[in-house]
């Protein structure tokens, strides 16, 4: 049982025109989608989509927080790194699904105006796009004009791709195992709510794809694969002509993921600041995410003839980077100012917290250069 507070009347109806849609696209195809589309229709459907309608989604107020939202720390810290990479490169640093802007307006302020030449913004949500205009007029006035949103990806990147939990907010199939059984979950309507539904899985493609990949239990097990986030990289690999790609997100390399405990996969819900497990929870008003499976996306990029340069988790990547002496810089050690960025510091580091769950995968083309982000407890090996 939770005990998240009740949505407002404006919000509630949202969500039942959401669920109308949803429930009109199940009917037209007699009584089952695949959860990937349940989970595209929740986030991304224009208008009462989780990410395409107003809510506030992120930060104290809103259903999550993520670590640009927390300190400005984290954008700061992750700047040393661009520093390193720009200049081997045109200068572009093009950011992907951007959330209200903050890493972004971080960055800039971190980074002199000749130490970069573009940054570019690729953002699916019109609504967050507005956002992140508003935060870079407000936080970064003098460098508006480096700063554009781009509709569609450009033919090729010269320059540093960087994102921030964007991977987990892509669709997910669901698929259970038992012996050599496989069938999809999917989602049909049942009295007057959503609920699973299996199908036989008939692509032999998939089928082995989930034999090789599902441990064989005793009891059914249950869990994604990820198809959108390994095509997106992909696509991002063949484009990238110079520089190099940094995705931070949680998740684990597949050993873990497809670890026989974790029998039920690991799709959540985050509705102000609750972690929800039934993912038909209010739709649109509740974010669903997918862990990252970084062994897959290992394979995207190398598959597209990109270098994996490094792979660790967040801590281990902001401490490589001086996250430390960043913070020394915040105050006297008995100042508010310090007290409220070592709190968040904690929260970006301690195991419990983000430092161990998160993790940063690097890749790099064309360019030579010693990644101070990786200089200790590089976890390539686990991939
Ligand atoms: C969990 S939010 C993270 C926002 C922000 N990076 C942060 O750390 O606060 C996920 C973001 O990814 C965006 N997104 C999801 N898929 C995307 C894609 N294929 N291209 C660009 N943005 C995407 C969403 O619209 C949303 O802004």
């Amino acid at each position: 049982m939770n005990h998240t507070p009740s949505p407002d009347k404006a919000a509630l109806e949202y969500s039942q025109k959401l669920i109308n849609l949803i429930k009109q696209q199940i009917d037209q195809k007699n009584n089952w989608i695949s959860f990937v589309e349940y989970m595209q229709m929740t986030l991304y459907t224009p208008k009462y989509g989780y990410y395409a309608g107003g809510s506030q989604k992120f930060g104290g107020v809103g259903d999550f927080i993520t670590a640009p939202e927390l300190t400005p720390l984290f954008g700061q810290t992750l700047a040393g790194q661009l520093i390193e990479l720009l200049p081997q490169t045109a200068g572009n640093i093009y950011e992907f699904g951007a959330g209200t802007g903050l890493l972004a307006a971080t960055v800039l302020n971190t980074l002199t105006e000749n130490q970069f030449n573009n940054y570019y913004i690729i953002e699916l949500s019109a609504d967050l796009i507005n956002r992140q205009q508003q935060t870079i007029h407000t936080l970064a006035p003098h460098l508006i004009h480096k700063v554009r949103h781009l509709s569609k990806l450009p033919t090729s990147f010269d320059g540093i791709l960087i994102g921030n939990e964007v991977l987990d907010a892509m669709p997910v199939p669901v698929y259970q195992r038992l012996g050599s059984e496989v069938v999809e979950m999917g989602v049909s309507w049942q009295d007057d709510g959503f609920v699973w539904q299996q199908k036989t899985v008939k692509d032999l493609m998939i089928r082995q794809q989930v034999l090789e990949t599902f441990p064989n239990t005793n009891t059914p097990y249950q869990s994604e694969l990820h198809p959108q986030q390994y095509a997106f990289i992909s696509t991002l690999a063949q484009k990238l002509q110079r520089g190099a790609m940094i995705w931070i997100d949680y998740g684990f390399d597949a050993a873990q993921y497809y670890h026989p405990q974790r029998q039920q996969g690991t799709i959540i819900g985050h509705h102000r600041h609750h972690v929800i497990h039934d993912v038909f929870f209010r739709p649109g008003l509740t974010d669903l995410t997918a862990h990252v499976n970084f062994t897959r996306i290992a394979d995207a990029g190398i598959d597209n003839k990109l270098d994996l340069v490094g792979y660790t988790n967040q801590s281990t990547f902001l401490l490589n980077l001086n996250i430390t002496q960043l913070l020394q810089q915040t105050g006297q050690p008995d100042s508010p100012s310090y007290i409220a960025a070592a709190s968040a510091c904690h929260t970006l580091l301690a195991p419990h917290e983000m430092g161990e769950l998160f993790k940063v995968i690097a890749f790099g083309k064309k360019i030579d250069t010693d990644w101070l982000g990786f200089r200790h407890g590089d976890l390539c090996c686990k991939l």
